[in-house]
Parts: structure tokens; sequence; C-alpha cells
């Protein structure tokens, strides 16, 4: 599928176009402020007269902009709807589960199939080998759509035909990476409240990450399995470290906000019964199974 189209021409947009000109595609793009596609018009894409222009040019249409809404005031543009009959259309804006199936629920009634994506890096990380792109929907949108994804994200992440996958998985992310903000955030109070040097703090936290990401997916296979056993690391150690973190800053008298709700969540779970299991049973506690239901 050599030709492409690309609408959207923001920071992601822009870089999404230029890997596959880059990689030989023959691309039309559109944007609503025709400025942004200049740079790209003198790489060799074409800039197309209005969205349903864009749309024609080819088979495969990628929409990268700030949200659905933008996108559905994209599409509402004369001609468009029309357009997209017969296309396959990748919608690489980041949304909600819900807004995925609404969109999937939209382009079918207009004839175009559909695939939704989750991008998990910042413009300059794409093109990689080892860039991860989550994505959902049909397989046979999936596999017309898949040589053009892998020259975006080396790691291109099929997650099914279940459309909201890939929207619920990014926030599924999104949330460890917003755990993991607010603890690092922490841990530089304590290390510079104790005079330490933050950019070593930053060095061993990087050299330390691959190993918890074994560790986490370890912990993730303990509750897809159920079996909560403990072989790596019993929940009463969290327990502990996690009551030594806030008392630590409640003794240095810098924020507590972060180890308070840690210690918080283990603590009821230590006292649901769950300590000698593994760290994984606090999911139990989320749940609202045992004693200490958390809504
Ligand atoms: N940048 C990242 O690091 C990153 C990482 C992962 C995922 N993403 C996702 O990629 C998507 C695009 O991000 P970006 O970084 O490219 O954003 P951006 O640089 O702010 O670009 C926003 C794009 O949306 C268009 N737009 C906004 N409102 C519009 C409207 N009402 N009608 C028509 N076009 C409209 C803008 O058009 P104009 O140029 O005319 O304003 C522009 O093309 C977002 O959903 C974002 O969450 C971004």
């Amino acid at each position: 599928m050599e030709h492409i189209t690309v609408i959207g021409l923001g920071n992601m947009g822009s870089t999404i176009a230029r890997l596959l000109l880059r990689s030989g595609y023959r691309v039309t793009v559109w944007n609503r402020s025709r400025a942004k596609a200049e740079a790209l018009v003198q790489e060799g894409a074409v800039f197309a007269p209005d969205v349903a222009a864009a749309i024609a040019a080819s088979p495969l249409v990628i929409v990268c902009v700030h949200d659905y809404r933008a996108t559905e005031a994209i599409f509402a543009a004369p001609g468009a709807v029309a357009a997209l009959d017969g296309r396959t259309l990748v919608q690489l804006t980041t949304g909600s589960p819900q807004e995925a199936r609404d969109s999937e629920t939209w382009a079918r009634a207009v004839g175009a199939a559909y695939l939704d994506g989750a991008i998990q890096a910042a413009p300059g990380q794409m093109g990689q080998p080892d860039t991860p792109l989550l994505v959902s929907g049909a397989r046979s949108a999936f596999d017309r759509a898949e040589p053009a994804l892998k020259v975006l994200a080396g790691n291109v992440m099929y997650l099914g035909e279940a459309i909201g996958a890939a929207g619920a998985m990014d926030l599924a992310t999104l949330s460890y990476i917003y755990g993991a903000v607010l603890g690092f955030i922490h841990g530089a109070r304590v290390a510079e409240a104790e005079g330490l040097n933050v950019d070593a703090y930053g060095q061993i936290v990087a050299d330390i990450s691959p190993s918890f990401g074994q560790f986490l997916k370890y912990e993730g296979h303990a509750i897809h399995t159920g079996d909560f056993a403990s072989k790596e690391s019993p929940l009463s150690i969290s327990v502990e470290a996690t009551r030594r973190l806030l008392d630590t800053a409640r003794a240095a008298g810098i924020n507590s906000e972060f180890p308070a709700l840690a210690a918080g969540l283990l603590k009821r779970a230590d006292e649901a019964g769950y300590g000698k299991e593994e760290l994984a049973a606090l999911i139990k506690v989320l749940r609202g199974d045992g004693v200490g239901k958390v809504q």
C-alpha cells in the first residue's frame, strides 16, 4: 500500500508523515493550518486542498490530532464522509476506550474499516525498532495497515479486535507511569533532604528500572493466574517499606502524601490477611475483596 494520507500535522502527525515519506510512501497530508505542511511539501508530500481530497488520495488514512473532538470537526468537512467509504482509517489520536468504540461504530456506518492506536512514545522516539505502538481493531484492517505502522513504531503490539483495547491499555500504562512519577519525585525530596545529588538518584533509577520492569511483569502474571502464593516478594515487606517511607518523611518534615497513600493501601492489605502472600495480592484490596475495602 504505497499511498498514505496523514491528517493532522502537529508535532506527532508531522513526524508520522516524515517517517512515511522517508521510507518511500507517497504521502498526502492535510492540516487545519496549512503552514505546518510547508516543510513536508518541500520533502515530497502533497498537500490536499481539502479533507475530502486528502481522504480520496489514499486507501489508508492516518489521523493524529489533538483529540477525538478535533477529528469529528475535521470529518464534518464537505465530502469527507463520502470519501471515507472503502477506506481504512487509523486513528492515532489519544483517546478513551469509549471514544474508540464510538468512532468504530461511526466509521463502520460510513463504510470505513477502523483501527485505533495509542502511541507510547514522544515524536523524537518514533520510528525506532523498539518504539511501542498499541493497536486494536479488525484483524483484516490491521493486516493492511501493519507495514506502514511498523515504519512508525518497530514494536507494534496488536491487542485484538476489541476496539477499546488500545485505549484501555494506554490508560493502564499511564497509570503505571504516573505512579512511578509520583514515587520518583518523592524520592527526589528524600534525596535532597538528605543532601544527596538528585542527578545521581536519577541515574540509579535508570539503572534499576529494567529489573523492576521484570519484577512488575512477574506480579502481573500472579494477578493473571490468581496464584498469590509468595515466591518472590511477600506483601509484608512492602508494608514495612512504605511505613518506613512515611515515618521518614514525617520525621524529616517533608511532604508525606505519596508515602501516606502507599502505606495506607498496604496496611489495609496486611489487615485483610494478605501479608504472607505475594505483593500482587494488593489487587484484592483494589477489587474490594476482604477487610478494608477500597472503592
Ligand atoms: N507529542 C507527543 O509526545 C505524543 C505522544 C503520544 C501520543 N500523542 C498524541 O498524538 C496526538 C497529537 O499530538 P501532537 O503532539 O501532534 O499535538 P499538537 O502538536 O498540539 O498538534 C495538534 C494537532 O491537532 C490539530 N487540531 C487541534 N484542534 C483541532 C480542530 N478543532 N480541528 C482541526 N484540527 C485540530 C492541530 O491543527 P493546527 O495545526 O491547525 O492547530 C494539530 O494538527 C494527541 O492525541 C496526543 O495525545 C502525542
